[in-house]
């Protein structure tokens, strides 16, 4: 079956202005801005239609009509920079659009045909640019969405068919944008399992630089759909020009930086073309993702709170709402555990302060029971050997002492050895006539299928309707595409499958946070496998990595946050020695780490020690007091780990500038160095702060060599700390320091 793509809910808004001009009308400019930033579309007297400019707004931008063409040799210069770029309009370079048309033409040529701008509200502005091809009644339609305060673009692209029969699209970027600078440099991300987010800068030569993901369901372990492109010098916290982007969908994509001929770059966004064609009937649409992006001209730090605001504000659930601490039971009892472990860990959590436990892996399955990863994954009903009073007597349980319960899911995926394998052998992607590829002993359910996605959606939907006392889901995939094929799509659809699985998982989460809209959402995907603008929309947490070492959790979340608010990234306090890099850290130094972002604790409390027990328990007291400024404020990344000064800090202030929280750790041997300087940021300069340890480490108080500190705390101006800063005795690898900063009358 054909899947038709959404179009977007441009349609239903009333346009400001609507504008068709002749092809043969005078210049003119389409301006797209926000308050500090402009885009600049000019159409020209021809109807070709080209991306002028992108950066801080222009007083006066109408003159670009007066100065383009930009290039001597007309050529050459006729050919860039066009708002779409398509195959066969002289461009030989990468282009957005590749199709081929009803009557087997595989070139494009697409002109000005009409636009539209619809004020949403008094921060959001939609723009319309509706381009058409200058021979077939084939339609691409831009909508720039634009959020003034956050100074954030976002852009989706509809290819519309008015042909008389089929038209197949071979690759349709979701955007494209040109920029002009003397040097580029690209800051990418790359890893895998229990080691994501890492960041690497690169400056870019010429030719074509692509990320990309082929891995189709769960694509950011090893990257991400996101990018700091920094012009003209690397890539500073407070300094230079950045656009940073990023791609809201959770499947194949595609970023691709070409630097060209003219050293101009082309920056191209969308979904992967790899073996993705698509093909659409006569008046069928097809939508691409969004494609959102920022610019900023005093560094990353700024960009990066952009796009924070705009997460909170329009890609997330419940962006206001700030988050609870939670205990996850798998890193304390794995798969084992029964009734009786679980309800003692409810105890305990309880009595550390935690609000919700959350049920992790192993809860379900009778035939196959899933005591380990190897069966019983996608037979959804209660073990009742291990919990013979159910998930009910659990969430009873919890209530006793006061605290929420949540519970673990993976409705994508199978295990060979189950029931619903044995019974719906059909619903599994597999690779006809070929052997089969598992990973951690499963395999993947096919969401193209109206019925599997009914099948994953009930998975969530039974539990919460028959326990509606559950308050949080977590919801793990942990394996990628490895086997391809469907045998729900016909033979010549089989490439479509990259986007209707997203788009099949999408409608799930839809449906989920329409019908529950209290419940939290976590999205786990192995750990990082869907940190991505198109996932979190539906979500209200990323579970930021398995590995819960708190020095690699530093860099992790590091990377994290430049796209992602603290608030969306769940941060646990784990067993030392950890259990998956072996490395032990002091009880403090985990939960300064993890108090940085959504704190929560992922260990089997009995075994902490009594010091720890009781570190804990205040550790959590003290994280809900910060926790509004820490979930909620501007985050200031100070020093970087990336850096090789061995430390690491960040600073986290309210909005009214009236609250802050300092957080700073050693990463590294320090053999007889000055104490290290950390000069805040965000600050009024013209305030007083009172500056207190929060939970100082008893035997190597933290602040001891801060000046004018006591025990009472430090009375200091926002211009002394951002200027002078601060001086911590953070010495020894692992050791770390909370501040918090008040402002006093
Ligand atoms: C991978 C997740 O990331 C872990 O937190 C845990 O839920 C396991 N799966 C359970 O199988």
């Amino acid at each position: 079956m054909k899947k038709l793509l959404r179009l977007g809910a441009i349609l239903n808004l009333l346009f400001i202005s609507t504008l068709a001009h002749a092809a043969t009308s005078s210049p003119f400019v389409i301006p797209i801005e926000t308050s500090q930033k402009g885009l600049y579309v000019l159409v020209e007297a021809d109807a070709q239609v080209r991306v002028c400019y992108f950066g801080d707004k222009i007083e006066g931008y109408d003159n670009i009509k007066d100065i383009y063409p930009v290039g001597e040799n007309p050529e050459v210069s006729n050919t860039k920079r066009s708002l779409y770029p398509t195959f066969g309009n002289g461009y030989v370079d990468e282009v957005a659009l590749k199709l081929t048309h009803a009557d087997g033409n595989m070139t494009t040529r697409l002109v000005y045909d009409s636009h539209k701008v619809a004020k949403v509200d008094d921060n959001v502005t939609l723009t319309n640019i509706t381009l058409k091809d200058q021979h077939y009644p084939l339609y691409v339609s831009i909508d720039y969405t634009t959020y003034s305060n956050e100074n954030i673009f976002t852009q989706t692209t509809t290819i519309k068919n008015s042909e008389k029969g089929d038209i197949k699209i071979e690759g349709a970027a979701s955007a494209y944008l040109p920029v002009v600078a003397e040097k580029y440099y690209l800051t990418r991300y790359y890893g895998s399992w229990a080691g994501e987010m890492n960041m690497t800068e690169t400056e870019l030569g010429d030719g074509i630089t692509v990320i990309d993901s082929k891995r189709g369901v769960r694509t950011t372990q090893d990257g991400m759909p996101s990018f700091i492109l920094s012009l003209n010098g690397e890539a500073s916290e407070q300094h230079g020009e950045v656009i940073m982007g990023s791609l809201a969908w959770s499947g194949n994509y595609k970023l691709s930086f070409e630097i060209d001929n003219l050293k101009e770059m082309n920056i191209f966004a969308g979904a992967n073309d790899f073996l993705s064609d698509y093909t659409i009937g006569r008046k069928e649409e097809f939508e691409t993702p969004k494609f959102v992006f920022t610019h900023s001209n005093s560094g990353t730090g700024q960009a990066s709170r952009n796009l924070h605001d705009w997460v909170r504000g329009y890609n997330i659930r419940q962006g206001d709402v700030e988050r609870p601490v939670v205990l996850n039971s798998w890193e304390g009892a794995y798969f084992k555990f029964d009734e009786q472990v679980i309800t003692k860990m409810i105890d305990d959590a309880a009595s550390m302060g935690v609000e919700i436990f959350v049920l992790d892996d192993g809860w379900f399955a009778t035939k196959y029971p899933r005591n380990n990863d190897k069966q019983g994954l996608g037979d959804w009903h209660i073990n009742y050997d291990k919990l013979p009073n159910g998930i009910q007597g659990l969430i009873d349980h919890a209530k006793l002492r006061n605290i929420k319960f949540g519970i673990w899911v993976e409705p994508e995926m199978v295990n060979p050895k189950s029931e619903l394998a044995e019974k719906h052998p059909d619903w599994i992607v597999t690779s006809p006539n070929r052997t089969t590829h598992l990973m951690r002993n499963q395999q993947l359910l096919d969401l193209t299928n109206p019925k599997v996605q009914e099948f994953a959606y009930n998975v969530v939907a039974d539990l919460l309707t028959d326990y509606p006392d559950i308050a949080y889901i977590k919801w793990d995939a942990n394996r990628h595409v490895g086997d391809f094929g469907s045998s729900y799509l016909a033979k010549d659809e089989q490439s479509h499958f990259w986007i209707d699985y997203i788009h099949g998982l999408y409608s799930i989460y839809e449906r989920l946070e329409q019908n529950f809209p209290d419940v939290i959402f976590q999205a786990c995907a192995s750990g990082a496998g869907r940190v991505d603008y198109g996932s979190i929309k539906y979500h209200h947490e990323v579970w930021g990595s398995d590995n819960t070492d708190a020095e690699s959790r530093i860099f992790i979340n590091w990377g994290i946050n430049q796209f992602f608010p603290s608030q969306a990234v769940a941060s646990h306090v784990s067993q030392s020695p950890n259990h998956q890099t072996g490395h032990s850290s002091p009880i403090k130094f985990r939960f300064d780490v993890a108090m940085a972002q959504r704190l929560g604790v992922e260990l089997q409390p009995k075994l902490l020690s009594k010091n720890d027990l009781e570190w804990t328990k205040q550790a959590i007291a003290e994280y809900k007091r910060i926790r509004p400024v820490v979930q909620l404020g501007d985050q200031y990344r100070l020093i970087s780990p990336y850096s090789d000064t061995g430390y690491a800090s960040m600073i986290y202030v309210d909005k009214a500038q009236d609250r802050a929280v300092l957080f700073a750790y050693s990463i590294g041997f320090h053999y007889r160095e000055l104490y290290p300087t950390v000069k805040l940021q965000g600050l009024d300069r013209n305030k007083m702060y009172k500056v207190t340890e929060v939970m100082p480490n008893k035997n190597n108080n933290s602040g001891k060599y801060l000046y004018a500190y006591d025990s009472e705390g430090a009375v200091l101006s926002g211009d002394f700390l951002m200027k002078y800063g601060m001086k911590l005795n953070i010495i020894k690898r692992n050791q770390s320091a909370v501040f918090e900063i008040v402002a006093i009358e």
